[in-house]
């Protein structure tokens, strides 16, 4: 074995092959062993098991007595890739204006927009990797970023570019996502279907041309993307291959989570406003409801309903919404303690939520999310602690002491 990890406190989000997502009822259950293995051969996991039957040698072994082992956090939704950051904004709205007003003023996504397009694919390059350091030293071991804070063809093109080289010189596994329909930009003021026909006629050919893509969004919302631009958009992806994955309910029930819905998103995600009806329809799909917690609390919205999600029986995912307007950090720990500190989620359900399902939610769930032979040896080892439901009721402690991707230990930044 390449790597040996003896002794372990709790080895936990063990499940079997071919479980896709965890849902409902389920949620509240978790495979565990107490004084458990895991073996590591060729970055994948080989082995795991109860430390009485554990035959293995390693040349590399890790002694985990007392210690928690994860997989690593999927986080499905960021914006990592920007320039600069917006902590005026932050002071704005403490002095009370809101999210959507300080949009209109030609601050919020067109503020980082115009940063963005001044800066070069080597700066942009550079701010991004040490975000995603930090993130990887805090437990994320795959996530998706999107476009979005170009607006422009050309930018928008360069931001991929840039997701890309992430993806070429990290250890992370990454997928993309073009958001070109993030906020319509200056060019294009009181004019959201002039820009729309930019997006389905220009950027989104080209960036199908380019093969930069994963995925597609949209920011369905009010005072953003109408329904019918949502499905003008979704429609010509479509026709290029690219799943949805979109923004949806944070502001207002805006029809975004049918919309999803109706052209086989991925995950719709946010969901602040999700009512019966919204419930129906995602119980009728193959959606992933993805909550991000981060961005409620900083923006001081309600909370989305995860409770009743869950008690009707869905899945649902967390998400750290990484960006520089609605939720400055991409810290998977806290996410999940949000997740159950606000939205009163039961640290299991927590844990389901930041693992198997939010790597449904970016379509990797086969190779990532849970402590299953073959997957990567993508892994957390967390400090001595009494057991997993202290990883969200110590929030804001560093409770990570390893990381290892691949099956290689990521030094602690
Ligand atoms: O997911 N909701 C839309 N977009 C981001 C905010 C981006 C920004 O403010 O820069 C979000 O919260
Ligand atoms: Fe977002």
């Amino acid at each position: 074995m390449d790597l040996l990890i003896r002794n372990i406190g709790q080895l936990i989000q063990i499940l079997e092959p071919g479980n896709h997502w965890v849902a409902g009822s389920d949620m509240n259950h978790l495979e565990i062993i107490s004084n458990a293995y895991l073996a590591v051969k060729d970055g994948m996991i080989a082995d795991y098991g109860s430390m009485e039957n554990c035959h293995y040698k390693s040349e590399t072994e890790i002694d985990a007595a007392g210690k928690i082992v994860m997989p690593s956090f999927c986080d499905s939704h960021t914006h990592l890739v920007y320039s600069g950051s917006r902590e005026q904004e932050f002071v704005d709205r403490i002095r009370g204006l809101s999210y959507e007003e300080i949009a209109r003023r030609g601050g919020g996504i067109n503020n980082s927009a115009l940063r963005l397009r001044n800066a070069t694919e080597e700066e942009l390059y550079q701010e991004a990797l040490m975000r995603v350091q930090e993130i990887m030293s805090q437990g994320t071991g795959a996530v998706e970023i999107k476009s979005g804070y170009g607006l422009d063809t050309a930018s928008e093109l360069k931001m991929l570019r840039v997701i890309r080289h992430l993806k070429e010189t990290t250890p992370l596994t990454i997928r993309s996502t073009f958001l070109g329909a993030h906020a319509v930009p200056p060019e294009y003021t009181n004019d959201q279907d002039g820009y729309v026909d930019l997006i389905v006629n220009d950027m989104l050919p080209k960036v199908a041309a380019s093969g930069l893509a994963d995925y597609v969004d949209v920011f369905c919302d009010r005072g953003f993307f109408t329904v019918d631009n949502t499905s003008r958009i979704l429609e010509a992806a479509g026709g290029y291959g690219l799943l949805p994955k979109i923004h949806a309910n944070e502001l207002d029930f805006s029809g975004g989570i049918q919309t999803g819905i109706k052209y086989n998103a991925l995950s719709v995600d946010h969901l602040e406003y999700t009512g019966q009806n919204e419930i129906n329809a995602l119980l009728s799909s193959k959606t992933m409801p993805t909550l991000l917690p981060g961005a409620a609390l900083f923006l001081g919205m309600i909370w989305p309903p995860a409770r009743t999600m869950i008690d009707a029986g869905l899945p649902v995912a967390l998400s750290s919404d990484f960006n520089p307007g609605s939720s400055p950090t991409g810290n998977m720990m806290l996410i999940m303690a949000l997740g159950c500190i606000s939205m009163k989620m039961l640290p299991e359900e927590a844990i389901h939520a930041v693992t198997i399902n939010s790597a449904y939610a970016m379509g990797i769930e086969h190779q990532l999310g849970s402590i299953t032979k073959g997957k990567k040896a993508n892994l957390i080892i967390t400090r001595a602690i009494p057991g997993y439901s202290y990883l969200p009721y110590a929030f804001g402690s560093d409770l990570i002491e390893q990381v290892i991707l691949n099956g290689q230990i990521i030094k602690k930044q």
